[in-house]
């Protein structure tokens, strides 16, 4: 499974490919206004980070108009991914950007419908929004289920990125169900590798490694 982290913020990103353990970068237009940034600087920045994909997010509802900020934002380095809304416009832009070799996430999608077709328009990501889905009541890992039954049946090759993760218990059902991506907000990641066994074990470790007076180097 591959990890993005879900952020605008360059020392979190920075901080968290340190690691190795990051894949990819989303961001949104919510998270580059939270960031107080320029997009444009931003998303090249992230992009110099990590060598995966980085979805920038177009902000034109219109086909005429997301091809002309695709081009912009796909010009600012090799690994962008152009990130559309899951709308007509959105989706005819999808198939248009992807058959120029561009990767496309298509985003806010809410339906397998609507995930079947970004499939179709050549989409590279479908980002189904599995928090938001759980916030008005509805199961958002079931969509995830769905979608990935549906690309399976038909070989799709787009990549099923679970988005809107609130929890390392969403990453582990994603996980559970072979989605191909979470896009985790740095805090969930963290969250992911932190246990409290884990410090009381090494506090434990390091009392009785003090006792025998030795050292590694
Ligand atoms: C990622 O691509 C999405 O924009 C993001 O996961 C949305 O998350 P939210 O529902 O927590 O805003």
């Amino acid at each position: 499974m591959k990890f993005f982290i879900d952020t605008a913020d360059v020392a979190e990103i920075k901080d968290l490919a340190e690691t190795g353990l990051v894949d990819g970068v989303t961001t949104n237009p919510s998270l580059i206004a939270k960031s107080g940034r320029k997009f444009l600087d931003v998303v090249k920045e992230i992009c110099a980070i990590v060598d995966g994909p980085v979805s920038a997010e177009v902000t034109a509802l219109d086909f005429e108009t997301m091809l002309r900020e695709a081009d912009v934002l796909r010009r600012l380095a090799d690994n962008v991914a152009i990130k559309v809304p899951l709308t007509r416009d959105g989706l005819k832009a999808c198939k248009r950007l992807s058959s120029e070799g561009t990767l496309v996430n298509v985003t806010l999608c809410f339906s397998a419908a609507q995930a079947l077709l970004a499939a179709k328009a050549g989409a590279a990501f479908i980002s189904p929004f599995v928090g938001r889905l759980d916030d008005i009541g509805s199961e958002g890992m079931e969509l995830i289920s769905d979608i990935c039954e549906i690309y399976a049946n038909y070989d799709f090759d787009t990549e099923v990125l679970v988005a809107s993760v609130r929890s390392p218990m969403h990453v582990l059902e994603a996980a559970r169900l072979g989605a191909d991506v979470a896009t985790v907000p740095p805090g969930v990641l963290r969250q992911m590798y932190g246990h409290p066994l884990t410090d009381k074990g090494l506090e434990a470790f390091a009392k009785d490694w003090a006792k025998t007076g030795q050292s590694i180097l």
